[in-house]
């Protein structure tokens, strides 16, 4: 094995199982864009502050361009036997450059060259997750477009409890993948301040430049303390929980699917390239992606809990125990991407069956609060109205029939309020019109909702 960069103090070559067992670039090396990104900046600001000449800055530059290219076209691979993706950099560029590369490290550590690196790779994906996200919110606001008529029961404690619309129930997914945008956009913006320059962790006694690397890379300002620059990973925290809380929705609505892909419910029908097999059971056409994303959720809820129990105990400032970050947080960004992207085409070709939705609404006497109402509109007190019509959904269960055919005679028995047009208050298509106060579920109401989403969805 090759010295390592830092062996001048060390009597003895690390043992293979320790330099195995410290060694990150299995994972960090999907960073290597993000590194060279900041190497160029840390050393375009050297050559301008006069700290290393200017053709040796120029001389780093067009090296790590170079490596960049050779990474990118597959001609330099990465070693699985360096330290990290920074070691494995700054070796290359030596290995190419001679002494000029060595001196790309000057007033830099790799404990603010790390941070510089995962709040770059972060900002990207984050950009891509968010990106993504919208194109969800709007195949979701598409598809309410199109079911503002349909209407299916709405559940309490997975029992039917008051009628809605098909776009009603998606607009709610809508609004809360609304408010995960905003998360990752706030994440995004907190995020976005520059470690480089912080050193090891208590700055350096160059005359550094550290506006400039951060205007260079993109980020608002830089971090205005070194010691806090290099040991938090607040970033990653929170936009893992942002992330925890995106998989929360997309579970819970995963979970709905499940249940309405089932004969029980019936109410969609997944399209055969989205849905899978069982290796014995002929009739079988399972929901895996569904519950793929179900249980991934688990998988990034677990990531933020590795992450706030890794920092929970170290000490200012960096420790390596920071190195696990890396793991959980590309994998919670890797299974959020895997998910969305598997899920929007899933919901796009998924096939409602609405007929279904309907009849399941026309049962379980849904119309119930709305037959209290009826009397509440002609004067009755809401409490005495509610005791009436639960004394009558007792006597319809007795004698198996529902509101809607109970006879007028046995209405009346209870107040002399009710009259026929009960019937028509009661009617399923009324319950859904009437539902038209503000964020209901009325075709009147949903659109309005719509084109306040379509608003928001166009400004993002
Ligand atoms: N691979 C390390 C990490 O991911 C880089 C920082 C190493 N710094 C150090 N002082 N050992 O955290």
């Amino acid at each position: 094995m090759a010295d390592m960069m830092w062996a001048g103090r060390f009597s003895k070559q690390v043992d293979e199982t320790v330099n195995a067992f410290n060694s990150s670039i299995a994972f960090d090396g999907r960073m290597y864009r993000h590194d060279i990104q900041g190497s160029i900046a840390h050393a375009t600001m050297l050559g301008d502050c006069g700290i290393i000449t200017k053709e040796d800055s120029l001389e780093i530059i067009g090296g790590l361009k170079e490596i960049l290219a050779d990474i990118d076209s597959g001609k330099l691979e990465l070693d699985p036997t360096a330290e990290d993706i920074h070691m494995f950099i700054e070796a290359e560029l030596t290995k190419r450059l001679g002494d000029v590369g060595k001196r790309l490290h000057t007033s830099r550590s790799r404990n603010d060259q790390v941070a510089v690196d995962l709040r770059l790779y972060l900002r990207d994906e984050i950009a891509e997750i968010y990106a993504m996200v919208k194109k969800l919110a709007v195949t979701l606001v598409t598809m309410a477009k199109e079911h503002t008529e349909t209407i299916m029961p709405g559940y309490t404690h997975l029992q039917r409890a008051q009628p809605v619309t098909l776009a009603h129930h998606l607009m709610a997914y809508v609004w809360m993948l609304l408010r995960d945008m905003e998360r990752l956009q706030d994440v995004s913006k907190r995020m976005n301040y520059c470690p480089l320059g912080s050193g090891a962790l208590a700055g350096t006694t160059y005359k550094t430049n550290r506006k400039q690397t951060a205007e260079l890379l993109g980020f608002t300002a830089p971090m205005p303390n070194s010691l806090d620059g290099v040991s938090d990973r607040d970033y990653c925290v929170e936009l893992c929980c942002a992330l925890s809380l995106l998989m929360t929705h997309l579970s819970r609505f995963s979970e709905e699917i499940i249940m309405w892909c089932s004969w029980e419910f019936k109410f969609v029908e997944l399209d055969d390239a989205f849905a899978t097999g069982s290796s014995i059971m002929p009739q079988k056409k399972n929901p895996d992606v569904t519950e793929l994303i179900r249980g991934k959720t688990g998988r990034v809820n677990g990531d933020l809990v590795t992450l706030l129990t890794m920092m929970k105990g170290i000490p200012l400032a960096y420790n390596k125990d920071m190195q696990e970050d890396k793991e959980a947080i590309f994998d919670a960004v890797d299974n959020v991407k895997l998910c969305v992207k598997t899920f929007i085409p899933m919901l796009a070709t998924m096939r409602v069956l609405k007929e279904n939705m309907r009849n399941a609404a026309a049962k379980g006497f849904i119309n119930a609060t709305d037959c209290a109402d009826y009397l509440v509109k002609k004067g009755m007190p809401f409490r005495d109205a509610y005791k009436i019509t639960g004394t009558l959904v007792a006597e319809c269960i007795a004698k198996g029939v529902v509101l809607e055919t109970l006879p007028i005679e046995e209405y009346r028995k209870m107040t002399e309020l009710f009259t026929e047009d009960v019937y028509e208050a009661i009617s399923l298509d009324t319950c859904v019109k009437e539902r038209k106060s503000e964020g209901g579920p009325s075709p009147d109401a949903v659109k309005e909702q719509i084109a306040l989403a379509e608003k928001s969805l166009e400004l993002c």
